[in-house]
């Protein structure tokens, strides 16, 4: 691994005003921009890394805790949490900062796993990641863990979505709110 980068080569941070066409009608920012910014910061930040070309695979925790209003300075701090052979784990932290009242606030931290490209659009070896203190450390473990957790996941909504017997399990219906109109529960007493 005598090519391996420190996280400190690719981090990467974007900062960008919000303004007023980015809002949805209730005067908030849309989802949507700030997952296509954070979708640009964590290309920036793979591809400084694997010095390829990269694409996005996969999204992880993606949830919005507070809104973002028009207004607010946005920065989007990225770095490599964790490399595989060809793949990135790219961590973004969103923060909002108020101008008017200096206020900052975390809106979210998401999971971008990126795969570097060769020129004919094969997944490359990526180099190695040099981790330099605790947190580094952390944040690799974390992703290792993440990754271990997301393929069990996986394998259990397989599962399940393989194994599902309606008629075993439409009594999990009686407490939702839904209502069952099949066609052939008409001569019965379906009311779920
Ligand atoms: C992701 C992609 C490169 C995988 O290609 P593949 O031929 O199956 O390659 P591999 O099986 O060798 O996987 C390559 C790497 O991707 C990782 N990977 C593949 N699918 C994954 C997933 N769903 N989640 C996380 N990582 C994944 C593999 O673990 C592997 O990582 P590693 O090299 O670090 O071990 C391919 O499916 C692709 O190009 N997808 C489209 C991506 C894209 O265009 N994104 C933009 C959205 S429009």
């Amino acid at each position: 691994m005598n090519n391996a980068k420190t996280v400190n080569s690719s981090r990467t941070t974007i900062t960008e005003l919000m303004i007023p066409s980015y809002a949805n009608f209730g005067g908030k920012i849309h989802g949507g921009i700030l997952l296509s910014l954070m979708d640009k910061v964590a290309y920036v930040c793979a591809a400084k890394h694997a010095g390829t070309y990269v694409v996005t695979v996969s999204v992880d925790n993606v949830e919005f805790r507070q809104p973002v209003e028009v207004g607010e300075v946005v920065s989007l701090h990225a770095s490599v949490n964790y490399v595989g052979k060809s793949s990135l784990v790219v961590g973004i932290k969103v923060v909002a900062e108020s101008i008017k009242d200096a206020s900052v606030k975390h809106t979210n931290t998401s999971y971008f796993t990126m795969v570097a490209k060769d020129d004919n659009g094969k997944p490359t070896e990526v180099p190695g990641l040099i981790l330099e203190n605790d947190e580094d450390i952390r944040r690799f473990l974390d992703a290792i863990k993440r990754k271990e957790i997301k393929n069990a996941y996986k394998e259990m909504l397989h599962d399940t979505k393989n194994n599902m017997d309606i008629e075993d399990n439409i009594h999990l219906l009686e407490k939702e709110r839904c209502i069952i109109k099949r066609s052939s529960d008409m001569e019965g007493n379906w009311h779920y």
